[in-house]
């Protein structure tokens, strides 16, 4: 039996990379297949330094209300918080007993966040064991991520195998699902990808970000000296990465799109892609002010879901105390 499991970190709305990186893909695995389990990992959120509890409140609801607006349905997904479920971190706890230092110590995101701090949190460098604990705790087969989760993914499929070699048979190997899609890059550094981490707005276009901005954020998008249209990912990256959103947004390939738009200018395509943008995500931005204005819809919406997904982790759980011995 498939069984789906992935999370986001409650970074406040979404972006469109994340759109269609991640959230389009669960939609249409909620759609095909269900079986879809969805955590909102606040407690990975806490893990860099310097997050504010005000913040990061406001953030977890503005996350569940972004993925409830974008197509995720609470009544076929289960979708849940992460810190409200507290198997995942006394699972984690016993993972981290399993793995060692050397094996995270070479995982790329831990080299590329530990070298940017000066000080860095344990947590920073546990974050892949708590992840690991995510997704056993569901015996998930299938956990559809980005390409910068992968090896995370791989970490969890081999403590899956020394669990189950120490312990005895428990926890299918997760495997990664990585979509085809094309990475959206940034407006303002196109050789990057579009990242909440990057500090100047106008790099992003938001899943709510209203058509006005949307406009301004287009108008200012970084294209090179040449007016023509032409998709070059290497050679020419703004004006690609142009084309790139406009053929997710078209459900169309950028090769198509190119060629459809080579008679237009640099300027007259940028109001064109925000043109199409706005349209495509027109009822996603009514859907989430609706949901903002029905906090108590969301709040109970959320209670549910973290009901729902604790039921399936203590049952986990129980089984992994008496393999462990602890009973
Ligand atoms: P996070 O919150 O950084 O991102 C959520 C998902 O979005 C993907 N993604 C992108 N895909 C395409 N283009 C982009 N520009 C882009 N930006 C982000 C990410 O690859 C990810 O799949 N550690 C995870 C959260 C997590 C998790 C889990 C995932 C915690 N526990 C268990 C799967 C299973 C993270 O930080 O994702």
């Amino acid at each position: 039996l498939r069984k789906v499991f992935s999370g986001i970190q409650p970074t406040g709305v979404p972006h469109i990379g994340n759109y269609y990186g991640a959230i389009k893909p669960w939609v249409e695995m909620q759609d095909s297949h269900g079986n879809v389990i969805l955590s909102v990992v606040d407690m990975h959120a806490i893990t860099m330094p310097g997050g504010e509890p005000k913040k990061l409140r406001q953030n977890i609801q503005e996350m569940f209300a972004s993925l409830i607006a974008c197509g995720i349905d609470p009544e076929k997904t289960i979708l849940f918080q992460q810190s409200a479920v507290s198997k995942h971190a006394e699972l984690g706890w016993i993972l981290g007993c399993l793995t060692t230092m050397p094996r995270l110590q070479h995982l790329p995101q831990w080299k590329q966040k530990s070298e940017a701090l000066s000080e860095v949190p344990l947590g920073v460098f546990t974050y892949p064991v708590l992840q690991t604990a995510d997704i056993l705790l569901y015996k998930a087969t299938d956990v559809p991520v980005g390409d910068d989760q992968v090896k995370h993914i791989e970490l969890a499929r081999d403590l899956a195998n020394l669990f189950n070699k120490k312990y005895g048979e428990t926890f299918p190997k997760p495997k990664p699902v990585v979509g085809s899609f094309n990475r959206i890059k940034s407006l303002r550094s196109p050789t990057n990808k579009m990242s909440k981490s990057e500090k100047d707005a106008k790099s992003r276009i938001d899943i709510t970000d209203s058509p006005e901005v949307i406009r301004e954020k287009f108008k200012k998008a970084i294209t090179d000296f040449t007016s023509k249209i032409t998709y070059e990912p290497t050679d020419r990256p703004g004006v690609s990465n142009l084309i790139s959103i406009h053929a997710a947004f078209a459900n169309s390939t950028p090769q198509k799109i190119g060629e459809e738009n080579s008679h237009l200018d640099t300027l007259q395509y940028k109001l064109l892609v925000a043109d199409v943008v706005i349209a495509g995500t027109a009822k996603i931005r009514e859907k989430f002010a609706e949901m903002m204005r029905n906090k108590e819809y969301l709040e109970q919406t959320i209670q549910l879901g973290n009901d729902k997904a604790r039921q399936i982790a203590e049952e986990t759980y129980k089984e992994v105390i008496h393999r462990v011995g602890f009973v």
